[in-house]
């Protein structure tokens, strides 16, 4: 068989075919009008919260934008700072898009947390660097996850420390957010003392029992051709038509699901319709895809290729040059040793529970694992699924207050 249709026949296996009815251009047009002028700050400001916005440059020149709710409508105080990190392709609006009592951000706020929210470089917020231009500079997207966890999520948590005055703070990472979380604990263990705890949502070291099959076929490339470059682009990740109609029609269904499919975060992660509010779709299809780099995909699709939890893969020429052996190091999780939490669901396409409890096995100071008890709960619905408040962030904040 031509390798070619290897993963274009994972595609037809793993989903359900149904045809795909093509969303009108003037259904988004209306969209992008009512929603082009929404991001984190305004929706904040319109929710009626107070904001704060803040810029740190990291030590190689990126200039990250953080978002702060300082407190929540409760009024109450408990002087207690929670960061949260956001995840692949997303931005600090996953923490708001729920809304008032039902967005982590503002749940945390109004349990009295100072609620900081981090932006990783290379997405909307966090798209400037003090020498690179993003638009016309091929450098500035020469980056993995593995720099926003040694560089970026280290830089902002120093920043949020020293305006708090706190000497640690309480981390709730989605995803990605989970994935640089377990990077800068395990190459700079000294941030472990800066964690009061960890909750990590859907949490993603281990990759190799995914069912995404976008990213099996990311993955499958995992030495990228020039082929699979062009489809999804060669610096920032932006899926040209090619990419997007190869899966559109084979991996969405009809209606809700052909218009969030049209978006490539819920066509890598699915969705759950009894999970999905379709009133806030708008909204969460103007704040994502938040944008990243390329090379945070492909290392992605290393991690899945490889079965292991480890540093980029520059080829074994340029490992050797780099790291001084052939393979990549892998991440030490043993090292990660402030208090984690694991919360997990049977149906993510991304973090299978196989690869959860190996990476639960391995942490250095695990604390719990918990399971989301309805099983149809998704990847994305740990930011947007309407019973996130009952299912998953209600434990936030329990896990939270059992330390001090
Ligand atoms: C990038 O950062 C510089 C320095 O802070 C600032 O002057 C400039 O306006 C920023 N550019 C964008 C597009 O945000
Ligand atoms: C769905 O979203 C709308 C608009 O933000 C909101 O008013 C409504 O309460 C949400 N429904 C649920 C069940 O969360």
């Amino acid at each position: 068989m031509k390798p070619i249709l290897v993963p274009l026949l994972v595609v037809l296996v793993q989903s359900c075919i149904v045809r795909t009815t093509p969303i009108s251009e003037e259904a988004d047009n209306v969209f992008l009008e009512r929603y082009a002028l929404s991001s984190t700050p305004n929706i904040v400001e319109a929710d009626g919260y107070p904001f704060e916005n803040y810029y740190v440059t990291t030590g190689d020149g990126y200039i990250l934008n953080i978002h702060r709710i300082p407190f929540g409508l409760s009024g109450k105080k408990n002087n207690k700072v929670a960061y949260l990190q956001h995840g692949l392709l997303q931005s600090s609006s996953d923490w708001i898009l729920n809304g008032p009592g039902k967005a982590l951000a503002y749940i945390l706020a109004d349990e009295g947390y100072d609620v900081w929210m981090g932006n990783a470089r290379g997405n909307t917020y966090s798209r400037n660097h003090s020498v690179f231009d993003p638009n016309t500079d091929s450098r500035f997207w020469q980056f993995s996850w593995h720099d926003i966890g040694v560089v970026d999520v280290p830089t902002m948590i120093d920043f949020v420390l020293e305006k708090t005055g706190a000497d640690g703070v309480y981390y709730a990472g989605h995803s990605q957010g989970t994935t640089v979380y377990f990077v800068m604990t395990s190459m700079k263990p000294e941030y472990n003392s800066k964690i009061k705890a960890q909750v990590s949502l859907a949490p993603i070291a281990y990759m190799s029992h995914l069912t995404s099959p976008l990213l099996r076929i990311v993955a499958f490339w995992q030495k990228p051709a020039v082929f699979l470059l062009d489809l999804i682009g060669m610096d920032e990740f932006l899926p040209g038509h090619g990419f997007m109609s190869m899966l559109s029609s084979k991996i969405c269904t009809e209606g809700i699901g052909s218009l969030l499919c049209s978006n490539v975060l819920f066509a890598l992660c699915g969705f759950s319709p009894k999970q999905m509010n379709t009133t806030k779709i708008p909204l969460i299809m103007a704040n994502t895809p938040a944008g990243s780099s390329t090379k945070q995909i492909i290392h992605y699709g290393q991690e899945i290729s490889s079965g292991k939890f480890r540093q980029y893969d520059f080829g074994m020429i340029e490992n050797r040059k780099k790291y001084g052996s052939i393979w990549p190091p892998a991440y030490d999780l043993g090292k990660v040793t402030a208090p984690t939490y694991l919360i997990y669901s049977k149906n993510d396409w991304l973090a299978a529970t196989r690869d959860v409890e190996q990476l639960y096995k391995e942490l250095g100071s695990p604390k719990a694992k918990f399971l989301v008890s309805d099983h149809m709960f998704n990847h994305l619905d740990f930011t947007f699924g309407k019973d996130a408040p009952k299912l998953v962030y209600s434990k936030v904040i329990s896990l939270f207050s059992r330390h001090n």
